[in-house]
């Protein structure tokens, strides 16, 4: 049997368990252990999952995936068959997964979660391009080696990756947290309002022109997205990252760089105050811009100061998400994605930098440790079936 950890709903829910089987660890080792049927819904219902309700009001709902867990643990898979409508691999997708040496590129585990979306009616949307992490040693020695060199290397993974996957994949973050943290922010950059990359260290502000550009070379249809956290609350350094990602948006668009959406990452920070109008407006102004903003990540971290029990933490991660889909769905959004779908696998839980100070596990996604749906998937479901 799986264990669900000390704060979870243990016993909660009815669960069938199927016998023997392999159930992947978070690390992703198969372990020989029971497989746990997903909870049925609180309620006893499984019902229609988050993507048809959210799809029955024109609105694109789905989550970040690991392709390993797909093919390990039917619990996982039959979560994302009930309640994603759109994938976004987690890592499947990055520099270091795709091109881990110079010319070398393997696509089988970013293939695996477009297949299985295919073969369900579902759409994956590529993450990402462009970005400083998940970025392999070779690719930042060969970027240092001077801006003809560093053009070159990014030209040929962009210009390989769009031509193998554009058929099926649509929609790309062609870069990813370019905005510098601002002073006052978890991990404020010294000077200057733009990252600073191995990308703007070899190119300068350009490359981030140039990537577009490069993608839009690939696939005229391609969306192609900026996308960046530390967006959404209504505090100092939210407000300046805004700024900056506002002058950087406007600049891209009068220079005609073929940009054509936002993505806003929202993990949101329980600690930190939200006032919708204050991000209403942020969104209203992006897409005055002509361009699309989607939420591209949502995950909520909780305070350490929230309560202990997990129905007053549930149900206050649930009115912070609610809020937050209402008051984008107001201004305009239409794509909505978490970061994960379950406690369980959550980055919140498994990188202990994100982790709560008290060492209580988060609860930030929609469904709990052992695939019931929370309070949060419930404020979620309210908020798109009212859209
Ligand atoms: O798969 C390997 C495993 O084989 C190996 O044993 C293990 C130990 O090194 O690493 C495993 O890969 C890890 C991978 O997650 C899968 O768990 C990488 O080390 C680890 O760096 C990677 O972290 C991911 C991180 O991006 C960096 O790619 C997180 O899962 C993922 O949630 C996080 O997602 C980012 C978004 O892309 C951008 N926005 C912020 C978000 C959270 O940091």
């Amino acid at each position: 049997m799986l264990r669900s950890p000390s704060n979870s709903p243990g016993g909660v829910s009815r669960r069938v368990v199927l016998g023997g089987g392999l159930a992947a660890g978070a690390g992703g080792c198969a372990q020989a252990q029971p497989v746990v049927a997903p909870a049925r819904d609180l309620g006893g219902n499984p019902g229609p999952g988050l993507w048809e309700i959210a799809r029955g009001r024109g609105i694109a709902f789905g989550a970040a995936v690991q392709a390993q867990l797909l093919a390990t643990d039917p619990a996982y898979e039959q979560a994302y068959a009930r309640e994603a409508g759109v994938l976004v691999p987690e890592f499947e997708g990055k520099w270091s997964v795709l091109q881990p040496k110079e010319g070398e590129f393997d696509f089988r585990l970013l293939e695996a979660i477009v297949q299985w979306g295919q073969a369900r009616g579902r759409t994956t949307r590529g993450h990402a391009l462009v970005w400083h992490e998940a970025f392999p040693e070779w690719a930042v020695n060969a970027l240092s080696e001077g801006a003809p060199r560093a053009r070159a290397v990014m030209a040929a993974h962009i210009a390989r990756v769009l031509s193998t996957t554009r058929l099926r994949i649509r929609d790309w973050d062609v870069v990813n947290e370019v905005i510098a943290d601002p002073p006052g922010s978890d991990t404020p950059q010294a000077e200057g309002e733009l990252r600073n990359s191995p990308f703007l260290r070899a190119l300068g502000p350009s490359y981030i022109e140039t990537a577009f550009r490069l993608a839009r070379e690939q696939d005229p249809t391609l969306r192609l997205v900026l996308n960046d956290y530390g967006l959404e609350e209504d505090t100092p350094w939210a407000a300046e990252k805004r700024r900056r990602l506002l002058n950087l948006v406007r600049s891209l668009v009068r220079a005609r760089v073929p940009i054509d959406a936002v993505g806003i990452q929202a993990h949101l920070q329980m600690d930190r105050p939200f006032r919708p109008q204050v991000f209403g407006d942020f969104v209203r102004a992006l897409r005055a811009e002509g361009l699309s903003v989607l939420v591209t990540e949502l995950d909520i971290r909780e305070a350490s100061s929230v309560p202990d029990d997990f129905v007053a933490r549930d149900r206050l991660i649930a009115e912070r998400a609610g809020a937050f889909i209402s008051s984008a769905l107001e201004a305009g959004v239409k794509t909505f994605l978490t970061w994960g779908l379950v406690d369980r696998y959550s980055w919140l839980v498994l990188e202990p930098a994100v982790g709560r100070r008290d060492g209580k596990l988060h609860r930030g996604l929609p469904l709990d440790w052992e695939y019931n749906r929370k309070e949060m998937w419930r404020a979620m479901a309210r908020a798109f079936a009212s859209a």
